[in-house]
């Protein structure tokens, strides 16, 4: 059971259609709280722009983090998501061999291929942030197989990566430690942006930029102090809030 004075609760539960869900539902149960929710499965997990988080029993860890706590909250949550992304950054790379990215906006690449992913949602009251829901998908015991065929070829686990038995109880008590412990690093907005800089996927590469306003090509430059990205394109620096990055196909 992880323990931290800044976490009110830990709930472990079989399954449930998606931890997120489960939070936003238990909201004005977990007032004033900051609550840990872990689910071995999930029936409907949500990943980034309404797609599907594969997420079956036994194979990953599945969890959300519920911040309701005033004194939680009163930091710069702008760059909440960016934050995690961090946090599960310095957790898994002591533990794989080979170099762990973070791939705007928040996947966790090992190598390639995508081992985890993250999921924010604030729920807002006028223009205050009245609780926030960090969710946190991480591979940890899949073999190839165990994954969808369409995302095989983007997909890996700890396991997969050399981790003989990823211990799930372990990880859980580190991210909890390492978030709560240092959440007042969201006050440092630059230092954030830098760290996340130094371990960003595709950094300084030719990119396609996918968004709401077309495909562009340009370099990844990283990330502003908002947690925008920032992309050169024929030497103008541009500014991203949305969007997708793709290696540029080279001729
Ligand atoms: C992504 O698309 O990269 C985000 C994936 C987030 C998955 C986690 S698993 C726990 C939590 N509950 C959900 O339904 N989604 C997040």
């Amino acid at each position: 059971m992880p323990s931290h004075p800044d976490l009110d609760k830990t709930i472990f539960l079989d399954t449930v259609d998606s931890t997120n869900l489960e939070l936003k539902r238990r909201r004005d149960e977990f007032q004033d709280t900051n609550v840990l929710l872990v689910s071995d499965a999930q029936s409907q997990g949500k990943g980034q722009k309404g797609r599907r988080w594969e997420s079956a029993a036994g194979l990953g860890l599945w969890m959300s983090l519920y911040l309701g706590r005033k004194s939680s909250l009163t930091h710069n949550l702008q760059l909440l998501s960016i934050y995690t992304g961090l946090v599960v950054h310095e957790i898994i790379s002591p533990l794989i061999k080979r170099p762990v990215y973070l791939k705007w906006p928040n996947d966790i690449m090992i190598h390639s291929k995508k081992c985890g992913g993250i999921l924010t949602e604030l729920q807002w009251q006028g223009d205050a942030i009245m609780s926030a829901v960090m969710g946190i998908g991480i591979n940890l015991s899949h073999e190839i197989e165990d994954f969808t065929l369409s995302i095989q070829n983007q997909a890996t686990s700890l396991k997969l990566e050399g981790l003989d038995s990823p211990d799930r109880a372990s990880l859980i008590d580190a991210f909890v430690y390492s978030f709560l412990g240092n959440l007042s690093f969201l006050d440092s907005s630059q230092e954030l942006a830098t760290k996340w800089n130094q371990k960003a996927y595709h950094m300084n590469e030719l990119v396609q930029w996918e968004s709401p306003q077309g495909i562009f090509e340009g370099h990844f430059c990283g990330i502003n102090n908002k947690g925008d990205a920032l992309v050169n394109i024929d030497g103008n620096l541009q500014v991203f809030q949305t969007g997708e990055i793709r290696l540029a196909e080279m001729i």
